[in-house]
């Protein structure tokens, strides 16, 4: 979810005001995402890396973040949503922390719908707080570090609940990662929309859609062999 800086300096608004149009944002897309029959969507939220911002900006979106939970847990509940997070949980302010394992508690037993949301996260951190808990358990002797594959080390991951994600969009028209779920994408889609993220409407977000069902997956085989494999599928 980028570009809410940028489209308030556009409109002439505080950084701040560009962050509550997106969380405004935020619950139309996810209403979107539930409507269309959408499983799990994750939000990039909070990176480890934006601390560095100004210290006001820091304490406004935690407060948006702390207000959009609790507004927001009615609505999880009415439609069957669990809330999972995914990264550094415990660096978060005590009140986030607190609202947030009630939301989590509150939610748990939800089947229909995953809304995920990635908050103080860092894929190279999420890696390096898999491998330091992996570590801890060879030392203990509870796992053989010989038999360790990606199936198993993905269980270390913050995702371990959750697939991996089919698509991946970022607004703003920045062309890049970001350190965004750079292992769980390895096969993702990926979908760059030039709108900021307030601006960015459930109708683009049905135009990503469709955009990615255009696309062909090949993980790695040729056009060919898909083609065979499908015709085998639809003789069973
Ligand atoms: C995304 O908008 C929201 C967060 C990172 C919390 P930005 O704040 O990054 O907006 P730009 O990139 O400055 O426009
Ligand atoms: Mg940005």
């Amino acid at each position: 979810m980028d570009g809410n800086g940028r489209w308030a300096e556009r409109h002439g608004k505080s950084r701040i005001e560009g962050h509550r149009r997106g969380v405004e944002n935020v619950r139309k897309i996810v209403d979107a995402a539930r409507e269309l029959g959408i499983p799990y969507i994750t939000l990039f939220a909070f990176s480890v890396e934006n601390w560095q911002r100004p210290k006001t900006e820091v304490s406004a979106l935690m407060t948006l973040l702390n207000t959009y939970l609790k507004k927001e847990l009615q609505s999880l509940v009415k439609n069957d949503v669990r809330l999972n997070v995914l990264g550094r949980v415990e660096e978060l302010p005590a009140k986030v922390r607190e609202t947030l394992s009630q939301t989590i508690d509150k939610t748990k037993s939800h089947k229909s719908h995953v809304l995920s949301l990635a908050l103080n996260y860092g894929a190279r951190t999420e890696l390096v707080d898999a491998v330091k808990t992996y570590a801890a358990q060879i030392t203990s002797g509870r796992v053989d570090p010989g038999k360790l594959d990606w199936k198993t080390l993905s269980k270390y991951l913050y995702t371990r609940d959750i697939p991996d994600p089919d698509l991946i969009i970022r607004t703003s028209g920045e062309h890049r990662l970001s350190n965004f779920l750079l292992l769980q994408g390895a096969y993702a889609e990926i979908y760059f929309s030039p709108l900021c993220w307030p601006e960015f409407h459930p109708l683009h977000f049905i135009e990503a859609i469709n955009d990615f069902q255009q696309r062909e997956r090949r993980y790695g085989q040729t056009g060919e062999q898909l083609k065979t494999a499908k015709k085998s599928l639809q003789r069973t």
